[in-house]
């Protein structure tokens, strides 16, 4: 019986939109525990320099510019890290981002931006990677999803993206487990990381006083529920959606 995070040393991790925030604290996190880690980002320079980090912590890397939302990068990425490590364990499905505003003057852009980054993104990097994972009957999808997939304010844009991953996760599990890949998704409630400092001071000492624990969640928080779910210690947890967000009400 293997109880721990044993099982993930050497097992090859993708995280997208790892440079930076809560991805680089999952890649930090998987390396910690021994895992091969795929630094991906849009952003070249963030991309290599969290690579460049986690290497000196004397982990194997990969870094790479991939932006999601062009099928053709995914593609070179998923070739890349199969190339390198010769297999794919576990994806992280985190790049995001928001173009908040409110409906009535959200335009086209604003709206096609966010679903084609957070949600066809998610179906470009899975779809890539499933291909690999089926041949070895193994393998690991987790979506980052949000507390405001229940709906938010100036982000119908945004909410609809988080709400499609918990779909899609959900109707993913069912579809591929018969093939050994798990699929689950973390909800993550309000995180400190670049996306969130956008968000002016006062708004954010109030979105604060709304969490039952008191204070902002960090990478890590997020990153410690995937490496249960990424483990063998969730090896009978497929289609869920673990809220991680100091008790403020989860989806
Ligand atoms: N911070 C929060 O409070 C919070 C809450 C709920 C959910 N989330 C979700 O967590 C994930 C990470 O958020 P964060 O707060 O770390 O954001 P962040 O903006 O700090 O970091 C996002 C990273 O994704 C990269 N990225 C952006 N577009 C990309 C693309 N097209 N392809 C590849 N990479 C791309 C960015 O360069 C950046 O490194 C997102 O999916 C976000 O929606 C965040």
């Amino acid at each position: 019986m293997a109880i721990g995070l044993q099982d993930l040393k050497d097992k090859v991790v993708i995280v997208t939109g790892s440079g930076r925030g809560i991805g680089k604290g999952i890649a930090e996190a998987f390396a910690e525990v021994g895992s091969k880690v795929v630094i991906s980002d849009i952003d070249a320079e963030t991309a290599a320099n969290t690579a460049k980090e986690i290497a000196g912590k004397g982990v194997e890397t990969l870094s790479a510019v991939c932006d999601v939302s062009n099928r053709e990068q995914v593609d070179k990425l998923i070739n890349a890290t199969v190339e390198k490590f010769g297999k794919i364990d576990v994806v992280v499905n985190n790049a995001g981002i928001t173009m908040d505003g409110l409906f009535i003057r959200m335009k086209q852009d604003q709206w096609q931006k966010v679903i084609d980054i957070n949600l066809t993104g998610t179906f470009n990097v899975t779809h890539a990677a499933v291909n690999v994972m089926r041949k070895v009957k193994s393998g690991c999808i987790i979506n980052i999803s949000s507390v405001n997939a229940l709906g938010a304010p100036g982000q119908a844009n945004y909410s609809a993206t988080k709400a499609g991953v918990i779909g899609f996760t959900k109707a993913l599990a069912k579809e591929i487990a018969g093939m050994g890949i798990r699929v689950n998704a973390i909800a993550p409630g309000f995180i400190e990381t670049p996306m969130t400092a956008k968000i002016p001071e006062k708004m954010a000492e109030e979105m604060i006083k709304a969490i039952p624990i008191g204070h902002i969640g960090q990478p890590l928080d997020i990153a410690k529920p995937i490496l249960f779910l990424a483990s063998d210690m969730a090896s009978y947890v497929t289609g869920e959606v673990i809220n991680v967000n100091g008790g403020l009400n989860g989806v």
